[in-house]
Protein backbone atom coordinates (compact mmCIF):
# COMPACT_ATOMS: atom_id res chain seq x y z
CA UNK A 1 0.00 0.00 0.00
CA UNK A 2 1.15 3.56 -1.09
CA UNK A 3 0.62 5.32 2.40
CA UNK A 4 2.31 2.48 4.26
CA UNK A 5 5.10 2.70 2.31
CA UNK A 6 5.33 6.44 2.73
CA UNK A 7 4.81 6.36 6.17
CA UNK A 8 7.80 4.22 6.57
CA UNK A 9 9.88 6.32 4.48
CA UNK A 10 9.13 9.34 6.65
CA UNK A 11 9.50 7.12 9.66
CA UNK A 12 13.34 6.21 8.58
CA UNK A 13 13.84 9.40 7.28
CA UNK A 14 12.73 10.62 11.17
CA UNK A 15 15.07 7.93 12.42
CA UNK A 16 17.59 8.61 10.23
CA UNK A 17 17.91 12.39 10.55
CA UNK A 18 18.74 11.79 14.08
CA UNK A 19 21.22 8.92 13.93
CA UNK A 20 23.22 10.59 10.88
CA UNK A 21 23.57 14.08 11.61
CA UNK A 22 27.48 13.97 11.24
CA UNK A 23 26.98 12.51 7.57
CA UNK A 24 24.30 14.63 5.85
CA UNK A 25 26.21 14.09 2.83
CA UNK A 26 26.24 10.58 2.13
CA UNK A 27 22.44 10.37 1.36
CA UNK A 28 22.66 13.40 -1.17
CA UNK A 29 25.43 11.51 -3.04
CA UNK A 30 23.30 7.94 -2.69
CA UNK A 31 20.22 10.61 -4.43
CA UNK A 32 22.41 12.08 -7.45
CA UNK A 33 23.15 8.73 -8.39
CA UNK A 34 19.98 7.03 -8.73
CA UNK A 35 19.04 10.94 -10.12
CA UNK A 36 21.43 10.21 -12.56
CA UNK A 37 20.86 6.43 -13.35
CA UNK A 38 16.76 7.03 -13.41
CA UNK A 39 15.74 10.78 -13.84
CA UNK A 40 18.35 12.53 -16.03
CA UNK A 41 17.48 10.25 -18.99
CA UNK A 42 14.62 12.70 -20.39
CA UNK A 43 15.55 16.28 -18.66
CA UNK A 44 18.56 17.56 -16.72
CA UNK A 45 19.24 17.46 -13.17
CA UNK A 46 18.75 21.38 -13.35
CA UNK A 47 14.91 20.94 -13.80
CA UNK A 48 14.87 18.83 -10.36
CA UNK A 49 17.07 21.44 -8.84
CA UNK A 50 14.86 24.02 -9.48
CA UNK A 51 11.40 22.19 -8.09
CA UNK A 52 13.73 21.30 -4.78
CA UNK A 53 14.88 25.48 -4.51
CA UNK A 54 10.71 26.32 -4.81
CA UNK A 55 10.23 23.76 -2.33
CA UNK A 56 7.49 21.92 -4.23
CA UNK A 57 6.73 18.16 -3.12
CA UNK A 58 9.10 16.18 -4.53
CA UNK A 59 7.32 12.71 -3.88
CA UNK A 60 4.24 13.90 -5.58
CA UNK A 61 6.64 14.99 -8.97
CA UNK A 62 8.42 11.29 -8.57
CA UNK A 63 4.91 9.56 -8.76
CA UNK A 64 4.38 11.68 -11.94
CA UNK A 65 7.98 10.98 -13.72
CA UNK A 66 7.11 7.04 -12.83
CA UNK A 67 3.76 7.75 -14.24
CA UNK A 68 5.67 9.11 -17.33
CA UNK A 69 8.00 5.93 -17.63
CA UNK A 70 10.97 6.70 -14.43
CA UNK A 71 11.30 3.04 -13.11
CA UNK A 72 12.47 2.97 -9.13
CA UNK A 73 12.84 0.13 -7.28
CA UNK A 74 12.09 0.06 -3.85
CA UNK A 75 15.61 0.71 -2.26
CA UNK A 76 15.99 3.86 -4.77
CA UNK A 77 12.26 5.00 -4.06
CA UNK A 78 13.91 5.43 0.01
CA UNK A 79 16.96 7.20 -0.90
CA UNK A 80 15.18 9.45 -3.07
CA UNK A 81 12.50 9.75 -0.38
CA UNK A 82 14.74 10.50 2.01
CA UNK A 83 16.68 13.23 0.37
CA UNK A 84 13.12 14.73 -0.80
CA UNK A 85 11.97 15.25 2.79
CA UNK A 86 15.34 16.71 3.83
CA UNK A 87 15.69 19.18 0.40
CA UNK A 88 18.91 20.60 1.45
CA UNK A 89 18.48 22.99 -1.45
CA UNK A 90 14.90 24.76 0.08
CA UNK A 91 15.73 28.29 0.74
CA UNK A 92 15.45 28.95 4.48
CA UNK A 93 12.97 31.83 5.36
C1 LIG B 1 10.32 9.26 -19.17
C2 LIG B 1 10.91 10.56 -19.06
C3 LIG B 1 11.14 11.13 -17.66
C4 LIG B 1 11.82 10.54 -16.62
C5 LIG B 1 12.51 9.20 -16.59
C6 LIG B 1 11.78 11.50 -15.54
N1 LIG B 1 11.10 12.62 -15.92
FE1 LIG B 1 10.84 14.31 -14.82
N2 LIG B 1 9.84 15.18 -16.35
C7 LIG B 1 9.59 14.60 -17.58
C8 LIG B 1 8.89 15.54 -18.42
C9 LIG B 1 8.41 15.27 -19.84
C10 LIG B 1 8.74 16.73 -17.67
C11 LIG B 1 8.11 18.06 -18.11
C12 LIG B 1 6.63 18.00 -18.10
C13 LIG B 1 6.05 18.24 -16.77
O1 LIG B 1 6.53 19.13 -16.03
O2 LIG B 1 5.06 17.56 -16.42
C14 LIG B 1 9.35 16.48 -16.38
C15 LIG B 1 9.42 17.40 -15.36
C16 LIG B 1 10.03 17.19 -14.13
C17 LIG B 1 10.08 18.15 -13.05
C18 LIG B 1 9.51 19.55 -13.06
C19 LIG B 1 8.07 19.46 -12.60
C20 LIG B 1 7.64 20.67 -11.85
O3 LIG B 1 6.44 20.72 -11.55
O4 LIG B 1 8.48 21.52 -11.52
C21 LIG B 1 10.73 17.55 -12.02
C22 LIG B 1 11.04 18.14 -10.66
C23 LIG B 1 11.07 16.21 -12.44
N3 LIG B 1 10.64 16.03 -13.73
C24 LIG B 1 11.72 15.29 -11.64
C25 LIG B 1 12.05 14.00 -12.03
C26 LIG B 1 12.65 13.02 -11.17
C27 LIG B 1 13.02 13.25 -9.71
C28 LIG B 1 12.83 11.90 -11.91
C29 LIG B 1 13.43 10.57 -11.47
C30 LIG B 1 12.72 9.88 -10.39
C31 LIG B 1 12.33 12.16 -13.24
N4 LIG B 1 11.85 13.45 -13.26
C32 LIG B 1 12.36 11.27 -14.30
C33 LIG B 1 9.97 13.33 -17.96
C34 LIG B 1 10.69 12.43 -17.20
Amino acid sequence: MRLTTFTMVLLLAACWSGAALATPKADAKKAHTVMQQKCTSCHGQDKIDAALKAGKDLTVIQKEMERKGARLNANERDVLGIYWSQNPLKQKK
